[in-house]
This record gives structure tokens, sequence and C-alpha cells, in this order.
């Protein structure tokens, strides 16, 4: 100690002084934007009318597996959303009926014309920074057109090119998938033991699926523990990405415990040359997307457009550098959402968000595959 304490006013500078430092250190590993990003809930909402049953749990997930679901009995919803790609399919664009084999080695699938997002914590899609949502309207897909897990569920097996193929039609197929359920008795058990009797219908098709996916979240990232006051859950970089994420303006639109607002918005990412997308609107708009388990979930973007998190970094400072530049010829630089063109951000910024982004994995969900499903199909459909 260099002051040699000789009066009470000395002392109590340097009391002032000392209390002051320990203040601002403490400033340092308090985690203090929770009011703009935040962790997620450790328990899940269900709609009242569909309530979580481990019943219903098993049987959502036997048809998630089975291809019985499509038309041509030859792929199911984990085809495109399975666990070995973090429950996306690992592909710039998703690929559909009458393919072969899986992610990135999946051939002759007729092109879907978006990327398959993760179906990991949609229990929680349209959560508000107060962690406030409410299940049975969490916007679903790229453009938000579907309200809730259970009125999406219907939606890839009624979809042409995803599960319905060409032979039966669209009135047709949600009866045909019922009536081939009801001669399976194994499906005749399960919807018995989930929802009371034997009926089989699409409301309780769309109930089970919900709730397998429903159930399927990952909310114990090191950024959720730290977020919940384990200060050591991050390391000084990684706190200092955090903060820069915040700063630059990402958390703009990336905030709440999803780390997105859930509106749309006009980039300008470049088109996949295999198929033009004009968004939710035609304004070549799309939805933010969740940041949470991006490790697990490359490539990036509504159509894949970026294979990693430094292209999409580089993507935004191009977007943002002086006045800011259209990265898509079909937009019109006044058509790009102002926070994405004030974006503050340079080469050092980007390095340490991806620091950041880093700690929003959480490995630790259900990757259960089944051995077999009731149909006696191969699980998963034609992915081997
Ligand atoms: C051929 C691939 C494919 C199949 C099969 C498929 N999906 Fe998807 N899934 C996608 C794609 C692509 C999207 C994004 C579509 C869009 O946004 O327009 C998507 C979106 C979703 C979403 C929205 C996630 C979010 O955060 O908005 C959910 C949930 C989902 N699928 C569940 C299912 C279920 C349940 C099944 C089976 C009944 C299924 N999918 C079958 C490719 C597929
Ligand atoms: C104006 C709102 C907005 C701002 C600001 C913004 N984003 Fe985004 N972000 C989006 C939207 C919308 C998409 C999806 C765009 C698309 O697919 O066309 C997206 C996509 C992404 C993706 C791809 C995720 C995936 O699963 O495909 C990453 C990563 C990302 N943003 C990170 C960032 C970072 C880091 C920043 C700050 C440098 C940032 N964003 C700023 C709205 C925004």
């Amino acid at each position: 100690m260099l002051i040699t304490i000789k009066f009470p006013t000395n002392l109590f500078l340097v009391i002032t002084i000392f209390i002051l430092f320990s203040c601002q250190n403490e400033e340092e590993i308090v985690f203090e934007n929770e009011e703009i990003i935040s962790a997620l809930p450790t328990d899940i909402i269900s709609p009242s009318d569909n309530p979580y049953s481990e019943a219903k749990f098993e049987l959502g997930q036997s048809l998630f597996w089975d291809p019985i679901l499509s038309g041509m009995k030859d792929i199911s919803c984990a085809t495109c959303h399975h666990p070995d790609f973090g429950y996306g399919d690992g592909r710039s664009l998703s690929s559909g009926i009458n393919g072969e084999g899986i992610g990135p080695n999946r051939i002759r699938g007729t092109v879907i014309k978006r990327n398959a997002p993760t179906i990991i914590n949609t229990a929680f899609n349209g959560i508000d920074v107060n962690g406030n949502y409410t299940p049975s309207s969490a916007p679903m897909f790229w453009d938000n057109r579907a309200s809730g897990l259970e009125e999406q569920a219907l939606l890839p097996i009624l979809d042409h090119d995803e599960m319905r193929g060409p032979n039966i039609a669209a009135e047709d197929i949600l009866d045909t998938i019922v009536n081939r359920l009801s001669t399976i008795p194994a499906y005749v058990t399960m919807f018995s033991i989930a929802f009371g009797d034997e009926m089989i219908n699409e409301d309780r098709l769309s109930k089970a699926l919900a709730t397998f996916q429903r159930n399927i979240v990952a909310n114990n990232s090191r950024f959720d523990q730290y977020a919940n006051g384990n200060v050591n859950a991050l390391s000084n970089a990684e706190i200092r990405g955090m903060n820069t994420f915040i700063d630059v303006g990402c958390a703009n639109c990336h905030s709440g415990p999803m780390m997105s607002d859930y509106q749309l918005h006009t980039l300008s990412v470049p088109e996949n040359p295999l198929i033009e997308d004009d968004g939710a609107t035609g304004n070549f708009d799309f939805r933010t997307p969740t940041l949470r388990n991006l490790n697990f979930t490359a490539p990036y973007m509504h159509n894949g457009a970026f294979n990693n998190l430094r292209d999409v970094l580089r993507f935004y400072a191009d977007l943002s550098r002086g006045n800011g530049e259209s990265q898509n010829q079909n937009v019109a630089l006044n058509q790009i959402a102002r926070d994405a063109r004030n974006l503050r951000l340079g080469n050092g910024e980007a390095e340490e968000i991806i620091v950041f982004l880093n700690t929003l994995n959480d490995e630790n969900f259900d990757k259960t595959i089944p051995n077999e499903v009731p149909s006696g199909l191969s699980v998963g459909g034609n992915i081997d």
C-alpha cells in the first residue's frame, strides 16, 4: 500500500476508491442485459387443450419417425429434421419426395424452396424479452405463416413436395393417413392410451406430433447458466462478445431468450441459384431466426446462403459498411431494414460476436432414434 494513512480524510478516500473499484469489478461479472437477451425458461408450457403426457410424447415420436405419414411412404418428418443435424437436415435447401439418403448426401429428392429450420426449442417460438409466450399462437416457418406446433404439424403432410407426393390429392391425404394408422394395431393402442379412446383423427395426429416436438428442448447452454447467475459459466472473452453483440445492434432483432424478435425483416440475403424466394410478403422479408444451437444447424439463412458464421458476419459487415449495399439484386437499398444497415460492425467485432454465439449451443438435447416404427416401414423413411 503506497498511501500512508495519516489523516482520517485520506483513509476515507482510500476506502471510497476501494469501494468504487470493487463495484466496477462486480459490474463486469454481473449479467446486466436481461432486458435484451436472457435465459430460456426451464419449464415448457403446452396449450390448454393439449397438455403434455408421456404417452402422447411417445406416440408423437413414433409418428415423427414413421414414413407412413407420407403419400408414397418414403419420407418422414425426421428425414428433414434429424438429430444428427440438430433436427434440421444440414442442407442449404431441403430435399423432399423421391429422395434417398439423408443430410447433404441425400440425392434425387424434390428441391424444397427453403432451408429446414431446427425443431429444437420451437416450444419457445414467439417468446418475448420478458419470457412470455403463447404456445397456441407460436409463429412457425421462415415467414411465420403457421400459428402453433399443432397447426404446423399437418402442413408438411399436405405439401406435395415435402411429403404428399403426386398420387393422393391434398383433400384426401389426411383421411388416407388416418385410415392407414387405424389399421395398425400398435397405433390404435398408442392413440387410445394417449387420448383415452381408440379414435384416430387429424386433430389427435397433430396434437401428438406437437407434443413430441414441444419437448425437444435445449435450454441449458453456457449462456443460460451465466444468465441464471453462474458468473463462471462464461469466460471474459465470451462476455465481451455478448456485450459487442448488443452494442453493434444485433440484439435489436436477435433479442429475448431465443435471440429472436420473431418479426419479419428484409436483409437482402443473396438468392440461392436453384430457386428465388421473395419471402413472407413479397418484400424478400423473413423471420428473425433463433441464434441458439447454430453449431448444429449450418448452413444458415432461409435458403442456406452461408456455410458458416464467418460468412454470415461478413454479409452483415458488407451490408452496414459506409451507407450499406444490397447483397441481393432484387432488393433495393431502401427496402433493407434500417437496423441491419446501421450495424456498427468491423472485423474485430465479428470475431468477438462469434465467440459469444458459440456459448448458445447446448449439446444436451434428446437424440433418440427409435429402433422401429409401428408401421414396420424403415425408420425415418428412405434415408439409409
Ligand atoms: C422435405 C423436408 C421436410 C419434411 C419431410 C418435413 N419438414 Fe418441417 N420443415 C422443412 C422446411 C424446409 C421448413 C421451413 C419451411 C418454411 O419456412 O417455409 C420446415 C419447417 C418446420 C417447422 C417450423 C420451425 C420453426 O421454427 O418455424 C416445424 C415445427 C417443422 N418443420 C416440423 C415438421 C414436422 C412435424 C414434419 C412431419 C409431419 C415435418 N416438419 C416434415 C422441411 C421438412
Ligand atoms: C434487422 C434485424 C436484424 C439484425 C439487426 C440482425 N439480424 Fe441476423 N437475421 C435477421 C433475419 C431476418 C435473418 C434471416 C434472414 C434470411 O434468412 O433471409 C437473420 C439471420 C441470422 C443468422 C442465421 C441464423 C440461421 O439459423 O440461419 C445469424 C447467424 C444472424 N442472423 C446473426 C446476426 C448477427 C451476429 C447480427 C449482428 C451483427 C445480426 N444477425 C443482426 C435479422 C437481423
